[in-house]
């Protein structure tokens, strides 16, 4: 059967694979209130401009609001092999309601090409928003934590191997610096995401003056593409969108990470709740972090769709070409996926449960290293001979079994003339973590007023 929308100028029929291989509508139908919005919006422009008469444009705006019920209540029925796409599949539905003779002139002066472009945008802007207030509620879980579990002390990790000891709060905050300025780059996004391309015509913009500064306020955006070509070619506003998911999704992997670390048996340092774990069909004991590993995982698919529609658009040629149809099948993925995973997230840091008395057991004298030689400094020997002695400290407690702070004084002299009965005082991990009190350590001082930064980060 020949296509209603374009079929003029052809006389055969296409091959059914290449109907199935065209149609976008199984996918795009989830822009269907986005397309009928601009509809309204396209027609009423029309109107003013003489186009559409008063009931004509009443009789569709009327008309568009029955076909998104029909979408709302899933009453809507896709007819296989005409409707190619959400766009054809809603014209074609309001000419069955309201008559051709007028639906017939919804789509004067308009292109799919920038229809399409303009639901894109309207749907990832409302998206966007939505996740801007996950992201929101993921800050503020972990500023809340920080500040009710601050007295935890655990090990902090170089290389995965101990390093030096430090707050609980200090870790969730390190990642929570990552997300806030995740959350800033999302409101940048979001801003070149909501500008309007209806008006942009085909490519070369619309011959009936329309008023693109009314229809772009009437579907919240805050501006124009002002150049009808890059109006219907550009899909930078994907691409960046997936730029942003993916590099959020590489934050919330890494975090992901050390969770599963640190939940395992040998670790021990936290326990996720059971709404956020699963079982093992076979091995009764087991009690898995599905949700971290998932977060981990679709971290891949995440990175995969931004290089893929990177590679999509590259080699294409000046506007619109039906390559950029690729485009809409992973940005909706994209953005189930990111917006899915930051709510996991904010489910997963909210229920478990720290355990630190495991974390505290983590702790080993050696991680005091540092501050043993960081004490000769005090006294004023070179960081460089005192690194070299507490090196020699490390090495007699290894040589001998016994933990540094158990060495005598004795033995500790033997080593370095310069230690002082005072230096007990150097084996204490909470002293440890307060020494270091310089902007951004893990000072219970300088937590806190990273828990005020993160707070600040909040507010748009
Ligand atoms: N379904 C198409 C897309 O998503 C709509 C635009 C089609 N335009 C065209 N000239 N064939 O890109």
């Amino acid at each position: 059967s020949k296509n209603m929308l374009w079929g003029g100028r052809f006389t055969g029929g296409l091959d059914p694979l290449m109907v199935a291989y065209n149609e976008s509508i199984y996918y795009d139908r989830a822009l269907y209130s986005q397309d009928i919005r601009g509809s309204i919006a396209w027609a009423r422009a029309n109107h003013n401009k003489g186009i559409l008469s008063a009931d004509e444009f009443s009789a569709i705006e009327q008309g568009l609001k029955q076909v998104l019920e029909e979408w709302r209540d899933d009453r809507f029925e896709i007819k296989p092999g005409v409707d190619e796409d959400i766009h054809t599949a809603n014209e074609r539905r309001l000419g069955e309601i309201i008559g051709t003779g007028i639906a017939g002139k919804l789509h004067t002066g308009r292109s799919r090409n920038e229809q399409v472009a303009t639901d894109m945008r309207l749907w990832l802007r409302d998206e966007l928003r939505k996740i801007e207030g996950f992201l929101t509620d993921l800050l503020r879980v972990i500023a809340s934590r920080a500040e009710t579990e601050i007295e935890h002390v655990m090990p902090g990790y170089t290389h995965l191997q101990r390093a030096q000891p430090i707050l609980w709060s200090h870790w969730m905050l390190s990642y929570g610096l990552f997300f806030a300025n995740d959350l800033q780059r999302l409101r940048e996004v979001i801003v070149r995401v909501n500008r309007s391309p209806l008006g942009c015509g085909a490519l070369a913009g619309n011959p009936f003056g329309i008023d693109r500064d009314a229809m772009a306020e009437e579907l919240g955006f805050d501006g124009l593409i002002y150049n009808s070509m890059a109006g219907v070619a550009d899909r930078d506003f994907v691409v960046e969108t997936m730029q942003w998911g993916s590099q959020l999704m590489l934050h919330l992997s890494r975090w992901a990470e050390d969770l599963i670390i640190y939940s395992s048996g040998e670790f021990s340092f936290v326990k996720l709740a059971d709404a956020y774990s699963t079982g093992s069909s076979l091995m009764p004991q087991k009690k898995n972090p599905d949700s971290l590993e998932l977060i981990r995982g679709k971290s891949g698919r995440a990175f995969g769709q931004m290089a893929g529609l990177m590679m999509t658009i590259k080699g294409i040629p000046s506007t619109y070409n039906k390559d950029l149809q690729e485009s809409v099948e992973p940005m909706l993925d994209h953005v189930k996926t990111v917006g899915d995973s930051i709510q996991i997230a904010t489910g997963v840091l909210s229920t478990l449960t720290i355990q630190p008395k495991n974390m505290l057991a983590a702790l080993t004298p050696d991680m005091l290293a540092t501050d043993l030689a960081d004490y000769l400094v005090r006294k004023g020997v070179p960081f460089r001979e005192t690194h070299h002695i507490s090196g020699q400290v490390v090495a007699l407690a290894e040589k001998t079994g016994t933990p540094m702070d158990k060495l005598s004084f004795e033995q500790l002299q033997g080593v370095d003339k310069r230690f002082e009965k005072d230096i007990v005082d150097t084996f204490d991990y909470q002293r440890s973590v307060e020494m270091r009190s310089a902007k951004g350590g893990t000072s219970k001082s300088c937590v806190l007023e990273q828990i005020e930064v993160l707070k600040k980060s909040l507010a748009s």
